[in-house]
Order: C-alpha cells, then sequence, then structure tokens
C-alpha cells in the first residue's frame, strides 16, 4: 500500500519533531495503520536553520498555501500556530480540496473549528487536532470517541504546562515568576507570547475546546471566565502549603441549571489530593460522567516530543483513514460567566 503523503507547514520545536519522528517510526506507523507515511512537502519561515533532521527529498515549497495545495499531498499538517492566515486559509485549501488536516493550533481552532469542521465534512477529509489540548494526553479521543456514550458532568484540569511548570519550581525552589517563565520559554513550553499561558487564554481555548466534545456547545472562548497566574508570588504559594494547600491553574467545564459553565483560576486544591501531585510541565485532565467513576489523564502537556507525539497519532488516523466527526452538533446552551468563584476540589 502507497504510504500517505504528508505536508508539514511551520518546523519550529514542533514541527521538526514531528519530520524526525515519521523517519525513525515509519514501521510502526506501518504496522499500526497498515500503511506508512511519506513526508513529501515542507515550508518554514528560514530556510536555512539549523533543524537537525534530513529535508533531503522533501519539496521545500515557498509558503503555507503551496503545501497545502501541493498536488501529492494528501493530509496537510499546520504546525505554524497564529490565528488568523496563513494558517487559517491554507488549512481553508486544503480542506476545500478534500484534502485531511492535522493541526496543533488550539487558538484556530477555538476560533474557527466549528467553520473547518463543517468544511472537512463536507468535503470528506479529516480535520484532527489531538495536539491542540494538553500534549501528549489523547484528550480528544478520549472524550470524542471513547466516552462517545456517556453522558458528562464535568471536564476540569491543568492544561497549560507552562503555569504548572512555573507554579511548581516557584515552590519547590523558590524561584522567582520571571525566572520560571524564562526558563519555560527556552525549553519550547511557552506560547510564542508567554502571557496567554500566564493570563490563562490558553487554558480557556483548550477548556473550549474540550467543554464543546464534552456538552455538545459551541466552541466559544468568550464564555469562559479567565483569570491567570501572573499575580501570584512565591509568598502566596508557601501560604497555601502551611495551609495544607497547593495552587493550581485550574481549566473548569461543568454542567449547571442554566448552562454549561467554563472557567479558569488559579486554585487551592489540598496537597493530599491527586491533582495536587500533577508537578512540572505535566497536565492532567479528569472527566466526570455520569454511572461512571471519574477518569483522570496525566501527562506531558507541553514540548515538541510531547505535541509531536499527538500529531503523529492524528497523521496515524488519517493513514488508516479514520474519520472522526471533528466537532458534535451544537446541542446545549453555554453560560456567560462573570468572575470565577474560587473552588476546591
Ligand atoms: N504553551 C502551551 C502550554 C503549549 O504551556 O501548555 C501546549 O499547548
Amino acid at each position: 500500500v502507497a504510504p500517505l503523503k504528508v505536508g508539514i507547514a511551520g518546523l519550529g520545536t514542533v514541527g521538526a519533531e514531528v519530520v524526525r519522528l515519521i523517519e525513525q517510526q515509519n514501521s510502526i506507523l506501518a504496522a499500526r495503520c497498515g500503511r506508512g507515511v511519506k513526508v513529501v512537502a515542507v515550508t518554514a519561515r528560514s530556510k536555512t536553520k539549523k533543524r537537525g533532521v534530513d529535508l533531503r527529498g522533501i519539496d521545500w515549497m515557498k509558503d503555507p498555501l503551496a503545501v497545502a495545495q501541493h498536488p501529492e499531498v494528501e493530509c496537510f499538517v499546520e504546525l505554524m500556530g497564529g490565528v488568523g492566515d496563513p494558517a487559517l486559509s491554507s488549512i481553508e485549501a486544503a480542506l476545500g480540496a478534500g484534502k485531511s488536516v492535522v493541526t496543533a493550533n488550539k487558538a484556530l481552532i477555538a476560533k474557527h473549528g466549528l467553520k473547518l469542521a463543517a468544511s472537512a465534512e463536507k468535503n470528506g477529509g479529516a480535520l484532527n487536532y489531538e495536539a491542540a489540548v494538553a500534549g501528549a494526553i489523547p484528550i480528544i479521543k478520549t472524550i470524542r470517541e471513547g466516552l462517545a456514550g456517556t453522558d458528562i458532568n464535568r471536564v476540569y484540569g491543568i492544561l497549560n504546562g507552562t503555569c504548572n511548570y512555573i507554579l511548581t519550581r516557584m515552590e519547590l525552589e523558590g524561584l522567582s515568576f520571571e525566572e520560571c517563565l524564562k526558563d519555560a520559554q527556552r525549553l519550547g513550553y511557552a506560547e510564542a507570547e508567554p502571557s496567554f499561558d500566564v493570563d490563562g487564554h490558553d487554558t480557556a481555548q483548550k477548556l473550549a475546546i474540550l467543554a464543546s466534545l464534552a456538552f455538545g456547545t459551541k466552541v466559544a472562548q468568550s464564555a469562559v471566565s479567565v483569570e491567570g497566574i501572573s499575580s501570584i508570588a512565591a509568598e502566596d504559594l508557601r501560604a497555601a502549603a502551611e495551609l495544607g494547600y497547593r495552587v493550581k491553574l485550574l481549566g473548569v467545564a461543568m454542567r449547571t441549571a442554566t448552562g454549561i459553565e467554563q472557567r479558569v483560576h488559579p486554585t487551592m486544591v489540598p496537597l493530599s489530593s491527586s491533582i495536587a501531585q500533577v508537578m512540572g510541565v505535566t497536565n492532567a485532565v479528569t472527566v466526570d460522567g455520569a454511572g461512571i467513576a471519574p477518569i483522570t489523564l496525566v501527562g506531558p502537556g507541553a514540548g515538541g516530543a510531547a505535541t509531536a507525539s499527538a500529531v503523529l497519532a492524528d497523521i496515524a488516523d488519517v493513514a488508516r483513514n479514520v474519520r472522526a466527526l471533528p466537532f458534535g452538533r451544537p446541542v446545549e446552551k453555554l453560560k456567560t460567566t462573570t468572575k470565577a468563584p474560587m473552588e476546591r476540589h
């Protein structure tokens, strides 16, 4: 069987790792999917940057649109980020041509996901975005496929690796917020604009995507009440510890009598709770469904390897011709929240 032909736009921390993993793990992919994967076209801002991956034999295209429109590309992998063009227009072009799309771009999915999903459905391609939420943790597939028959009441967790990394090092090593953020940037965890992480917007985007899948709501970041961690000082963390608590930035989406409530805020969790043990760049997501005990997935939430693992899983789905409905039909009402109440978990 011919390998799935892939085109990749964006060769940063994640993109370069995806190229490397496709090369390194092709026999595993071939065994699991019934066919291998071949990168046939790429593009990135710099052609000359050292990336430590072999791009010989791969067409270097002038821009992302050219990758999406490359005649051989069956699956367009968007790893540039950015909520508008060129990410949006190249994804639209690929879907419009009936190709499949894999993206790690949560901002774009949070804003345009439903529209892009409609195009994918109409034209027959897949729209896979596992890497957009919680790094290597397969939470999209878990909610969409694994819990397709479960009535979900609540989804919550630690959805931003950068914030959890900062909170962990501030507490355990007494480092300043700024020092920890610099390290998170150096390690490739933080967004290009790190205020998205520390002000809670990255968590809000991921939460809005999960809520949409879990509850059948429109993806609406604007309906999420958001408070980040930038005003938290090392003394706050010490004071919480003295009282038997640890501070975590949580995203919570839950069913209420007046609609689906979504909020992001620093939360005091008891030191003895399992969520308090989630340290460093690790993410944790809990899904609470009617008739089943809560299910929690814990794993690396950011960084090249974690994100690339999820991208490869999405490419594998395209290779084995799995077509999940990208989003369900919006059926539930969202509650527009104002200020987040403090809540213990
Ligand atoms: N900046 C994000 C984080 C990357 O720290 O979680 C993964 O989405």
